[in-house]
């Protein structure tokens, strides 16, 4: 079969008539290929390959190119990179061995073509297309990986022991093709990850965050998590998560699941957003549930103060695994730290004042904590799951009045500081926080709406109580 019509970007053209110039076989190779095929929109990367340099083949391919774009030559690794348009063009030469980031001798020995798709990672990534002018479009399958892609399969085109030794982030990468592709990983394949597992301490942290983020990221993020934890690679990535698996039972008493009702809500929220750092929120919002669970005779078991614990738990994570210490991770631990507030207000009466508490708190990241908490109701009782999210209903409902009212998102207090100082001629002292505090505490109550002459009137009041005179 011809695949001519996967090369009508004008690039292929110019890179056809480069590798003529140099007399070089050339192929299109990996995600471009596989992603044509699944139709899974236009490419942002394309790998060529070419049978001899490709550090050379790219600098022609730059001389031919109208804008001249300057070559990005990675000399280690024998590669070279060049941008055009919107589209990053990576370009390799041909070998034998693996293409390992982590390699102690990148030295690698020039190959074939059937060399260079041997030693990649999953059939359906060895897929190459011809791009010599005399074959233009024609498609090099030895492993059968258009068949793979019709079955839904990740298989390795060699045995998978060695696919995996040669670069153990594969193991993560076969899971992350899983869960963005719905796909199956191949039986003996998921054996030897299950096999090699402890292999994945050699890989950098910022890799396996890379295809962590990926899996996250996909349709449902569950079907990665279910092969990270059954491989048993789940608990050297994160011990957190595999922590809240099992269900004890003391006296009869028994508490849920709380790893597969996680990813129950990390499904549920991917639904509704594909904010990397709430998903991230989802996966994380009860890891406080391990370190914090007792059994109690008379209630049964507890998890008390699980979401500051928790919170804690997110920058030790983030840390360990080299991620952003940033805003990113302060949104993360304060979508942990108030994951139970809306539900605690949802079991009960919605108040104006818990309303006004919670946005107080939460200030613009409300809509956020909403879509987390509702993506939290997992009761397979149909009553509660009505109740709850009827009363969520009512809660956003009541975000919106009073928003409109008193303005309490980014609250500011409508008497500062200095107006205090100055009615009662003091100098900074306890007196002017507590007075502000008196008036926040009323605002948020509802016993006085958010505006100056209430407010002003209040620190009179509150003034007089504390034995202040004011001045005029
Ligand atoms: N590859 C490999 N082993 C790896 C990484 C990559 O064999 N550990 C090969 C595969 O043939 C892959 C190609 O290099 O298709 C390009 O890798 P990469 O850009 O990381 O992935 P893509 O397959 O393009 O997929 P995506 O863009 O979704 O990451």
């Amino acid at each position: 079969m011809n695949y001519k019509q996967a090369l009508t970007h004008p690039i292929f053209k110019v890179i056809s008539q480069s590798a003529k110039e140099l007399q070089l076989d050339t192929y299109v190779i990996g995600g471009f290929v596989r992603d044509y095929i699944l139709q899974r929109g236009s490419a942002k990367d394309i790998d060529i390959v070419a049978i001899g340099s490709g550090i050379e083949l790219a600098k022609q391919v730059a001389k031919n190119l109208p804008n001249k774009p300057k070559v990005q030559v990675f000399k280690t690794y024998g590669t070279a990179m060049l941008r055009f348009e919107d589209i990053e063009i990576e370009f390799v030469g041909a070998r034998k061995e693996s293409y390992n980031e982590n390699s102690r001798n990148p030295i690698v020995e020039n190959g074939t073509l059937e060399d260079d798709q041997n030693r990649r990672d999953f059939t359906i990534n060895a897929l190459a297309i011809d791009l010599s002018l005399e074959n233009f479009g024609e498609l090099l399958d030895p492993f059968n990986g258009i068949q793979d892609l019709k079955d839904a399969i990740i298989r390795t085109p060699l045995s998978p022991d060695i696919t995996y030794s040669d670069d153990p982030l594969r193991m993560m990468r076969a899971i992350r093709f899983a869960s963005q592709l719905d796909f199956k990983i191949e039986e003996e394949s998921l054996k030897a990850i299950s096999r090699n597992k402890e292999r994945i301490n050699i890989i950098t942290k910022e890799r396996i965050v890379v295809e962590l983020n990926k899996i996250i990221e996909s349709p449902k993020p569950s079907i990665g998590f279910i092969l990270l934890e059954k491989t048993g690679l789940l608990s050297y990535i994160l011990p957190e998560l595999t922590a809240l698996k099992g269900i004890d039972e003391i006296e009869g008493q028994r508490h849920k699941d709380n790893f597969y009702h996680t990813l129950e809500v990390v499904d549920n929220i991917s639904k509704n957003t594909d904010n990397l750092w709430l998903r991230w929120a989802a996966l994380l919002h009860d890891i406080g549930k391990a370190p914090t669970k007792k059994f109690h005779k008379k209630i049964g078991w507890t998890f008390h103060g699980h979401e500051f614990k928790g919170s804690k738990m997110v920058y030790q994570l983030f840390k360990r695994l080299k991620m952003p210490l940033n805003e990113k991770m302060k949104f993360v631990q304060k979508m942990v730290l108030m994951s139970s507030r809306p539900i605690v207000l949802a079991e009960d009466m919605v108040t104006d004042s818990a309303v006004r508490r919670l946005v107080f708190d939460a200030g613009d990241y409300v809509e956020d904590l909403m879509l987390l908490c509702e993506a939290d109701i997992t009761t397979k009782n149909p009553k509660r799951f009505k109740k709850y999210h009827n009363n969520f209903k009512i809660v956003r409902k009541k975000i919106v009045e009073v928003e409109e009212r008193d303005q309490i998102r980014n609250f500011q207090p409508p008497i500062s500081g200095e107006v205090i100082m100055e009615t009662f001629n003091l100098k900074p002292c306890r007196e002017i926080g507590a007075i502000k505090e008196v008036i926040k505490e009323a605002i948020l109550e509802g016993d006085i709406p958010n505006e100056y002459e209430a407010a002003y009137q209040l620190m009179l009041k509150e003034g007089e109580r504390l034995g202040l005179k004011a001045s005029k």
